[in-house]
């Protein structure tokens, strides 16, 4: 009798314990089934269009062609929902958009390849690979490494401006590309340019505090420094919140690619800057920058917490204090999946995050949803349900 009793309370906590668990990620399954609905609405009502949704303007979806820098996410986020829910309309739909971008491969008017190839074929060669997937990434590699100059050691962001030769620092991001290429297949090159951009990037964007310049331009003949300032945020001297993230986000991809401490040190450091800095709300989604003296009343940018949440989640498995960078992306995927930021199912466009900034100062995509910040918070929710070990 005694022992059918221990048994009982036994099996009692054990029911207790799940649902406790259960009722813990209830909030992650949520996320998931709103951005399942509203990928899958948008893939389908916008199917005709040949184009693809980047953010929301004067109260319609903003779509862009196959040469737009934000033209990758809305593909990449239907693969990474396709991965997270096993749906096979979000996988149709992602072959779908994924597709549009074949000639891109052969672009070589941006540094944002990275971005628009890596995020759509890179995911799709991963989850349902198909023939010419890889050699279109292969070939996206090359027209990357065309924008590379000895002289400077950097890839060249843009071409457009005054500047001679400007580098942005969200093109760290580009060059997971060019890692994966040169272990696949493509030119050994790509990865040495790959580690020289983040070798002279570490040198010359960064301040003491580890906050960045967000366009640095050089001599392109002589590599010499000739303006350090910004484009999209507040000011030469802020810190323009996603500028700090992708910051964040490249080092830390640096570091899973080559191992080098130097990179490592370089990711805690731009964690520790982020997460210290007074001027990050309590619910830890910045303001689009982080010195705009409006503080609390100045717009927030979703879009730099959902990229700061997935590099954390990554960073936080590299090093032995890694739960304090958990728990901090912990609590931003927790502000994100609140109504303040998650859509209704319907609503907000057809995006899943709310209240993102795109370009502030051209008064352009103020406190809108954009298509990068659902692609990067879709992959925080994969990393942060993968690492807590939850099942979907
Ligand atoms: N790469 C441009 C941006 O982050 O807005």
């Amino acid at each position: 009798m005694k022992k059918l009793l221990i048994c009982l309370v036994g099996l009692y906590m054990i029911g207790v314990s799940c649902k406790h668990e259960q009722q813990d990620s209830d909030w992650i399954r949520k996320c998931i089934d709103v951005s399942e609905y509203q990928l899958t609405r948008m893939a389908s009502q916008l199917a005709q269009t040949d184009s693809l949704p980047r953010s929301i303007r004067n109260g319609e979806v903003r779509l862009v062609a196959p040469r737009d820098w934000t033209s990758g996410f809305f593909p990449g986020s239907l693969w990474l929902a396709y991965e997270l829910t096993g749906n096979d309309s979000l996988k149709f739909y992602a072959r779908q958009y994924t597709r549009l971008l074949e000639e891109l491969q052969y672009y070589k008017g941006t540094h944002d390849l990275g971005f628009m190839v890596f995020c759509s074929y890179g995911n799709a060669l991963r989850l349902a690979p198909e023939q010419g997937d890889r050699e279109i990434i292969l070939n996206a590699a090359e027209s990357l490494s065309s924008r590379f100059s000895e002289e400077t050691g950097l890839i060249r962001s843009w071409d457009f401006g005054e500047w001679k030769y400007p580098v942005i620092i969200d093109n760290m991001m580009n060059l997971e590309m060019l890692f994966w290429a040169a272990q696949n297949g493509g030119n050994d090159r790509f990865r040495e340019i790959a580690v020289k951009h983040a070798d002279v990037t570490i040198l010359n964007h960064f301040r003491e505090d580890y906050s960045s310049y967000h366009v640095v331009s050089f001599d392109p003949e002589t590599g010499e420094v000739e303006s350090r300032g910004t484009f999209q945020g507040l000011s030469d001297s802020s810190s323009w919140a996603r500028g700090q993230a992708w910051g964040l986000y490249g080092y830390t991809t640096c570091y899973r690619e080559t191992r080098d401490q130097r990179y490592l040190d370089m990711a805690k450091a731009i964690a520790n800057y982020i997460m210290t800095h007074p001027a990050i709300p309590e619910d830890k989604v910045p303001l689009w920058d982080y010195n705009d003296p409006r503080g609390l009343e100045a717009p927030r940018d979703a879009s730099a917490a959902a990229i700061t949440a997935s590099a954390l989640l990554e960073l936080g498995t590299f090093v032995d204090d890694g739960k304090a960078l958990f728990d901090y992306a912990e609590e931003i995927l927790q502000t994100l999946a609140t109504d303040e930021y998650l859509a209704q199912k319907g609503e907000n466009g057809g995006f899943i995050l709310k209240h993102s900034v795109g370009h502030l100062p051209a008064n352009s995509e103020i406190d809108t949803p954009l298509n990068y910040a659902d692609y990067y918070f879709l992959e925080a929710i994969k990393r942060y349900a993968q690492l807590k070990d939850i099942k979907i």
